[in-house]
């Protein structure tokens, strides 16, 4: 995808953040636009937004696999064909793996994992369909390393990557007109932090500050990033400088970065 001039496009999660800035910066090339999200006045804020575009949006939780399906179908009937699916809702969780409720656990997976699998997979038949077609999943550098009391976060995220590039492969093996990237954004300065569920001994003002102060990136920003990513067809789509360093050291020492990880944590997260 060379130009995204009238191409249908598909993002989930666009009533904050980077679905939101992706929105307007796909909206700003002249793309068609369908955003989706849970919060549904985030996302009429979203649509207000995206003045003079061709844009829909729609209630969707992404948890919820038989909506998604519906969704992909209602998507086609409204816009003929679609393009691009950005599969960019999730949410986080900080807690420690003795910590965490089952029902934290299953809450993360469904959006963060099953939320991406089923949005690849409703829209994938539509994307061949179309031609010219691209799947844009979104994990996190916690998809690079694992990082203590993230576990849960760390097993969906490392599942986008692991799912998304399969896909990437099997997509060139079988000729089909459907490009793929995986993205990996370091810290965005988003509502994220403030939306994480927290295990209950967590101090979790302190870590939504810390979050804060350690967001290297705007949304704005990382979405500039993303699309330029998609319009090269870049098969991992690194998002700040934080996310290229993280890359580099994971690359570098392999499993050894744990135990750069480790001290980090001890004198933030462990105090
Ligand atoms: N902000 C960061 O530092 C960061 C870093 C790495 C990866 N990410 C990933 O980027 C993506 C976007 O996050 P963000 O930082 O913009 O956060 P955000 O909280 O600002 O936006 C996330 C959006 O997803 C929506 N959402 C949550 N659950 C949903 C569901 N079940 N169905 C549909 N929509 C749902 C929320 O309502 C919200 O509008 C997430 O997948 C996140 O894991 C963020």
């Amino acid at each position: 995808m060379k130009d995204l001039k009238d191409k249908v496009a598909v993002v989930t999660g666009a009533g904050s953040g980077i679905g939101r800035a992706l929105a307007q910066n796909l909206a700003g090339r002249g793309c068609r636009l369908a955003i989706s999200d849970v919060n549904e006045s985030g996302l009429a804020e979203t649509l207000a937004s995206l003045k003079g575009a061709d844009a829909r949006s729609y209630a969707l939780d992404v948890s919820d696999r038989d909506a998604i399906y519906a969704h992909a179908a209602q998507v086609v009937e409204d816009f003929g064909h679609v393009n691009l699916v950005i599969n960019n809702a999730g949410v986080a969780l900080s807690a420690s793996v003795r910590e965490m409720t089952d029902d934290d656990f299953k809450w993360i997976m469904d959006i963060d994992f099953w939320g991406v699998a089923h949005g690849t997979r409703a829209f994938l038949p539509h994307l061949i369909n179309s031609g010219d077609g691209h799947v844009v999943n979104i994990s996190s550098v916690f998809g690079l390393i694992g990082v203590p009391k993230q576990s849960a976060y760390n097993a969906a995220k490392f599942a986008v990557r692991g799912f998304t590039e399969s896909l990437r492969q099997e997509m060139k093996l079988e000729n089909q007109p459907v490009s793929v990237s995986c993205v990996h954004p370091g810290g965005i300065r988003t509502n994220i932090a403030n939306a994480a569920r927290m295990g209950k001994s967590e101090n979790a003002e302190a870590q939504r500050k810390g979050f804060d102060k350690i967001a290297m990136t705007t949304p704005d920003k990382a979405a500039e990033i993303i699309v330029k990513g998609i319009l090269k067809n870049e098969s991992r789509i690194l998002v700040g400088p934080d996310a290229w360093g993280i890359d580099a050291i994971n690359r570098l020492l392999g499993s050894a970065y744990q135990p750069l990880v480790e001290r980090f944590s001890r004198r933030n997260l462990y105090v």
